[in-house]
């Protein structure tokens, strides 16, 4: 499975993937990184393991989003990218990319959507008290943190658990689910019925 990899920060969550392509258990290749930001630390992973990369700059998003997704669409149609995997990127996807990769871009969240949608999640489920939250991994779509799920894995909050500890639980749990999910994706076992259910084929 040919995949295009959008990213915003340090990329643990990208580095997760390229571990397990290089072990050999994720079967894709991933054609371009694309870093919303210049100094995102992924971009260094993924030059590391020689994968293309793409930094897009604030002024593009500033000056208009759509077309940093124009730009983003453009490169990910040349590299053939079937699927579009957002691992920690901090931007919403508009249009250009939503009308050409239907059900075909795939976002982590870090809590168990619907619940703590946005930037803060993992804080924000901390700061609440609940005593478990988890991992989302969904389809985007027009509506922000709100498309198709295809898998979540609840992780519990223990009271001697810090922010920190909590923290690491969800990493733990994100950087296992991530390339399983995309592993699952590769196989065609993954397929959206109505608008917001998703039937996943069994072994
Ligand atoms: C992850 O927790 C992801 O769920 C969230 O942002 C974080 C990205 O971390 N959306 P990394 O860049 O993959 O290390």
């Amino acid at each position: 499975l040919k995949i295009g990899v959008l990213i915003s920060g340090s990329g643990t969550n990208l580095q997760a993937l390229i571990d397990r392509i290089d072990r050999g258990d994720l079967n894709a290749r991933i054609v371009l990184v694309v870093s919303s930001r210049g100094d995102a630390g992924g971009l260094k992973r993924a030059a590391r393991s020689g994968i293309q990369t793409l930094a897009l700059s604030k002024e593009i998003y500033d000056a208009d989003p759509w077309d940093a997704d124009e730009v983003i669409a453009t490169e990910m149609r040349r590299l053939e990218a079937e699927y579009i995997i957002m691992a920690g990127y901090m931007r919403r996807v508009h249009e250009p990319l939503l009308a050409l990769w239907p059900n075909r871009i795939v976002n982590i969240h870090p809590a168990l959507l619907p619940s703590f949608p946005g930037a803060h999640a993992i804080a924000e489920a901390y700061a609440r008290g609940v005593k478990v939250s988890g991992v989302t991994v969904h389809f985007a779509n027009a509506d922000y943190d709100q498309g198709p799920i295809i898998a979540q894995e609840p992780v519990r909050i223990r009271q001697d658990m810090d922010l920190e500890a909590f923290e690491a639980a969800i990493h733990e749990v994100e950087h296992r689910l991530y390339p399983d999910t995309v592993q699952l994706l590769a196989e065609g076992r993954v397929h959206v019925r109505g608008d917001l259910t998703v039937a996943i084929d069994p072994r």
